[in-house]
């Protein structure tokens, strides 16, 4: 069988993940402490976790309804209009699926056709170029600048809407700049979404994780629910990574579409993670709280560290990573990520792995305990203090 005449084009020229060639790398060497991996160093609030044991001793090991468990639907329901304001009926316009992943990919193959363009700011998470693809679509990628701190312009979004652009697909508190968006920015991003009549995809999985301030979801700007689709999920603030639990809001009319892929592809997310995720919303706010305090306490620790060592670096306001400017070194974000993991074994991410405005910076996750933390930094520390010499 010749495969490469079989594969599909747009699957056989998709680049694999940046950010995993690192870390397969990284896992074959000893000793090393990464700063590259993007999922939390706690495990599940400890009553999720036995809320899990209980629900498989209990032989709860069937299918759910294709929307999932609806007390989970009503407690997300819930909690998004206790938090954000955001007011969803739980029955006809909240779906849970396995991860943001899937939703993002769902939410995609509803939307596009071949010909369809969306804006996405540029550095981003990885996944979202590749769905658009995926689906058919042209990702067009929004430069977002430094010293903007890395937040999304209306004028950026000016110079390369076109008559094609059917969506935009964002993601604040960012993922890789842990850049956060105050109210009014956003305002001003709905307003141009309604003024080009565009759907905004909006992935808030690290909504819960914002130092200043609280977060303010798109969904809920005056307007916008009727064009959003809103993404959220448990791996970041519950530590729930491997247990795959995320869900899509949006309006019953998309709802009901992307529900139809989700029958097909999917048939519904694990019962086990569903269960742990009712308790997770009704229980765990206070482990929700612990965890952000501590990430909050390195955050502070690894922006001065960063600043010690002379990188240009913005002090990031959300999520788990920072994003310094590197280029003091002579080096390049890659050639850099590679000597400080041969050099003094410390894994980066090369922030040119989520796109061209990423160039020359790399992505550092402060999910790693304080003493890793500390160790890496010295060993960052000593790297940056040869080279720049
Ligand atoms: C911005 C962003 N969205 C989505 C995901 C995937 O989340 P999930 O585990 O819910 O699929 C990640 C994971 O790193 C992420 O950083």
């Amino acid at each position: 069988m010749n495969w490469q005449e079989k594969i599909a084009p747009a699957v056989a020229t998709l680049p694999p993940s940046g950010i995993r060639k690192f870390f397969d790398l990284a896992a074959t060497m000893e000793g090393v402490i990464s700063l590259g991996v993007g999922e939390p160093d706690f495990s599940a609030p400890q009553r999720v976790i036995e809320t899990c044991v209980r629900s498989l001793e209990d032989g709860r090991t069937s299918y759910t309804a294709n929307a999932g468990l609806a007390e989970l639907r009503q407690e997300i329901a819930a909690m998004l209009q206790r938090k954000y304001g955001a007011v969803y009926d739980w029955q006809s316009e909240i779906i849970i699926t396995v991860g943001v992943s899937e939703a993002i990919d769902l939410a995609m193959r509803a939307i596009l056709t071949p010909g369809d363009e969306v804006l996405i700011p540029d550095p981003a998470y990885v996944a979202y170029p590749a769905a658009v693809t995926l689906a058919g679509g042209t990702p067009v990628l929004v430069p977002t600048y430094f010293k903007d701190d890395f937040r999304l312009t209306v004028a950026a979004l000016e110079r390369v809407v076109t008559p094609r652009t059917k969506a935009l697909l964002i993601g604040f508190p960012n993922n890789p700049t842990g850049t956060i968006m105050g109210r009014e920015e956003l305002l001003a991003v709905a307003e141009f979404a309604k003024a080009h009549d565009l759907i905004v995809i909006s992935d808030e999985i690290y909504g819960e994780l914002t130092y200043t301030g609280t977060h303010t979801s798109m969904a809920a700007l005056p307007g916008m629910k009727e064009r959003t689709i809103l993404l959220n999920g448990f791996s970041k603030a519950h530590a729930m990574t491997g247990l795959r639990v995320g869900y899509f809001c949006a309006p019953a009319e998309v709802a009901a579409m992307m529900n139809k892929i989700h029958q097909y592809a999917i048939l519904c997310a694990g019962v086990t993670g569903q269960y742990g995720a009712i308790t997770a919303l009704r229980e765990c706010d206070a482990d929700v709280e612990a965890m952000k305090a501590e990430y909050n306490r390195r955050r502070q620790y690894i922006y001065r560290a960063m600043c010690d060592m002379g990188l240009p670096v913005f002090e990031p306001q959300g999520a788990f990573y920072i994003f310094p400017d590197i280029r003091v070194t002579g080096l390049d974000d890659t050639a850099f990520a590679e000597q400080l993991l041969q050099e003094e074994k410390v894994a980066v991410v090369p922030g040119s792995a989520f796109g061209e405005q990423g160039r020359g910076h790399v992505r550092c996750s402060y999910a790693t305990g304080m003493e890793q933390l500390q160790e890496a930094l010295r060993r960052m520390a000593a790297f940056v203090a040869r080279h720049r010499a």
